[in-house]
């Protein structure tokens, strides 16, 4: 087995602060965004001379991603048998998933197939039924930081593309605050579900070292974080806790610690407009082919 993970943080308080970022951020509406002007014509593409498309989402979560991605699919290829399959270890995740796709009109004609696993395992799944399943498209948005070894992880996924399939990743950009703020106290903030802080920078150094071609597409994004400079915000404590992976900011770091990185936040992540702190969370899209 090439690949291990550490429990990652995806039960409990992270997934409250995870969907409090994500409403706060924007961050699904823009991928969405992202997704309607890139995948049709992707998809189109994939699909042709197939009579049937699998489809593959890693660290899903709830399935926001996943389901909007599957609309397209459905809609751009309608006569096409479509196959997903689920790899999400949050049994409250994956079920959270399963309901909303109960309810989704335009997903009833899909077979989805639902594993409560973490990547780790259903690798050893996939090794030890010897599946022969392969996709034509996967993704792993928002989800490689959480694992030990995402080379590994990448490498056997990707062995499991189909002709003409594509590995699609969604990641933060290097040069976003994101990436200003976790290079800068890597040591500090790995402490917790993130135990080595990756870029897309990173990510790319490896694609290139394994010699994958993909192409790559920036999708920009800002979060106002004007509350977390307020006192006794409940919104900027909950944002800090998040950004900084912690379950307090408050309590998790000196008073030294705390203003330095409320400096960094301030100084050098945001940009100021209409005397609101603008965090730069832009993520990257890359495309990697079979
Ligand atoms: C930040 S969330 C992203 C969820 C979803 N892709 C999205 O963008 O809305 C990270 C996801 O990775 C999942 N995850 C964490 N460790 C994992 C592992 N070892 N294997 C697969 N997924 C994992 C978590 O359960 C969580 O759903």
């Amino acid at each position: 087995m090439a690949t291990t993970t550490t429990q990652a943080g995806y039960e409990g308080d992270y997934v409250q602060r995870f969907q409090f970022f994500l409403q706060h951020s924007g961050e699904h509406m823009v991928m969405r965004e992202f997704m309607d002007k890139v995948l049709p014509g992707e998809f189109v593409r994939i699909g042709e001379g197939k009579s049937d498309l699998n489809f593959l989402g890693v660290g899903s979560g709830q399935g926001e991603m996943d389901s909007h991605m599957l609309g397209i699919l459905q809609s751009r290829l309608p006569k096409t048998p479509i196959s997903a399959h689920i790899v999400e270890p949050s049994i409250a995740l994956i079920e959270n998933f399963k309901a909303s796709v109960a309810k989704a009109s335009n997903l009833q004609k899909i077979k989805f197939t639902w594993n409560a696993l973490s990547c780790a395992e259903y690798e050893k799944q996939v090794k030890d039924t010897k599946d022969t399943n392969r996709f034509d498209f996967m993704n792993m948005i928002q989800m490689l930081y959480y694992m030990d070894d995402y080379v590994a992880v990448i490498k056997f996924f990707h062995s499991l593309l189909r002709e003409k399939g594509r590995l699609m990743i969604i990641h933060e950009a290097a040069g976003s605050g994101w990436g200003t703020l976790w290079s800068t106290f890597t040591n500090d903030l790995c402490t917790k579900s993130v135990t080595k802080y990756i870029s897309d920078a990173d990510i790319k150094g490896e694609l290139d070292k394994l010699g994958l071609k993909y192409e790559e597409h920036s999708i920009p994004n800002t979060m106002d974080i004007t509350e977390c400079f307020v006192e006794g915000s409940k919104v900027g404590a909950m944002l800090l806790d998040f950004m900084t992976d912690q379950d307090s900011f408050e309590k998790a770091f000196s008073p030294e610690m705390k203003a330095k990185i409320l400096d960094m936040l301030r100084n050098k992540c945001c940009t100021l407009k209409n005397e609101r702190l603008l965090f730069d969370c832009s993520l990257t899209c890359l495309l990697i082919h079979a």
